[in-house]
Order: C-alpha cells, then sequence, then structure tokens
C-alpha cells in the first residue's frame, strides 16, 4: 500500500516538473503604473468609445503618416472593441505575476484578499464586453463599459487613492 503512495507521489512529481520544462517564470517588466499606463489605460478607452462612436460604422483609415495612422483600418470596429476587450482580460493576469512593484517600490498588494476580489471584476467585466462585441451589441457594449468603469473604480478607490499608493 505504501509502495503504490510513493509510485503515485513520484509520478504526479514528474508530471508536474516536465509540464513547465523549459519555459522561463513570468517575469514583471514594468511597475504596476505602467502596465495601467501601457495596456489598461489605451484599450479601456477603446472600449469606451462605443459608447460615442459606432463599431459597425468604423472611420475610413488614414492614408499616409506612420505606421499606426497606415495600418489602422486593419483590425477596426467591432474587431477593434474585440481586441480591447481580450487586451483587458489578459491584463487581468498581468497584474497577478508575483514580484511586480508599484510606482513608489511597495510590492504590488497581492496578498490581500480584496486584491484577488478585483482583479476578478476586471476580468468579468472584459468577458461582459468580450461577448457584447461578439455579438455586435452596442447597447449592449455600451451597458457593459459601466462594468469596465467599476471594475477600475473599486480597486482605484482601495489601492491607487490610498496614500501611500499600493498599501492595505
Ligand atoms: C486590481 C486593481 C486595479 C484595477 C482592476 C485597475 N487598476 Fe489602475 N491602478 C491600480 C493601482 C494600485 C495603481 C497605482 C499603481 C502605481 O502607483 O504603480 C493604478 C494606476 C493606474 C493608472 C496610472 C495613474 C498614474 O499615476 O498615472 C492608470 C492610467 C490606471 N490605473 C488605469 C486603469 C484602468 C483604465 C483600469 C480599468 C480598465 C484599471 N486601472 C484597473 C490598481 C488597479
Amino acid at each position: 500500500m505504501r509502495f503504490v503512495g510513493t509510485a503515485l507521489v513520484l509520478l504526479l512529481t514528474a508530471c508536474a516538473s516536465t509540464s513547465t520544462a523549459g519555459l522561463p517564470a513570468p517575469e514583471p517588466m514594468g511597475t504596476l503604473a505602467e502596465v495601467m499606463r501601457g495596456i489598461l489605460f489605451p484599450n479601456s478607452n477603446i472600449l469606451f468609445d462605443v459608447q460615442s462612436a459606432d463599431p459597425g460604422n468604423p472611420p475610413p483609415a488614414a492614408a499616409g503618416g506612420g505606421a499606426t495612422a497606415t495600418f489602422s483600418g486593419i483590425y477596426a470596429g467591432w474587431q477593434m472593441v474585440e481586441n480591447a476587450a481580450i487586451a483587458l482580460g489578459e491584463s487581468a493576469n498581468l497584474i497577478t505575476i508575483p514580484g511586480r512593484r508599484c510606482e513608489n517600490g511597495r510590492p504590488v498588494p497581492l496578498s490581500q484578499p480584496n486584491w484577488a476580489v478585483f482583479v476578478q471584476g476586471l476580468r468579468d467585466a472584459a468577458d461582459v464586453m468580450l461577448v457584447a462585441a461578439r455579438a455586435r451589441n452596442r447597447e449592449a457594449a455600451s451597458d457593459a463599459t459601466n462594468d469596465v468603469a467599476d471594475a477600475c473604480y473599486f480597486c482605484h478607490e482601495a489601492y491607487r487613492d490610498a496614500e501611500p499608493r499600493c498599501t492595505p
């Protein structure tokens, strides 16, 4: 009986070690504020634009200029909204990577139970947004922008507006 148990443990250990073999562990590159400015801010603005501009009728792509203008028509309209929702959902993963710091040098408060709740709120809002965008439903998507704004707000109220920032 004991032998079977040991064999099972060895087997499970072997599986665990081979499944991630060779993959580098996720590693933060920027501060939390930099991730917010680089990923959450621009993508949530794309979502908020759904309220004022119909993604079903995107403006014509601007010709000339730099890469951003030249390629602005490639993933436009509802696809751009879908992509922004996915970027926000993925950013929920990024802000749970261990080792990231806030701009003031304090660790991102990953161990606080409400951090997990706020991250899940962001993920859920991104999900609702993605479903609405895939359905090409502007009314539902506009409503979902309120969920997104709430998800940002609840966490900011607790951790961004705190003095100093990122303190429980
Ligand atoms: C789970 C918590 C959490 C969520 C959710 C969250 N934020 Fe943040 N955000 C923070 C914290 C904490 C800071 C301060 C980070 C620092 O000082 O390094 C911050 C900072 C920022 C900043 C930088 C402000 C500055 O100092 O320039 C922006 C922009 C921002 N957030 C946008 C957003 C947007 C938009 C959303 C929603 C789509 C969002 N955040 C969702 C916690 C969160």
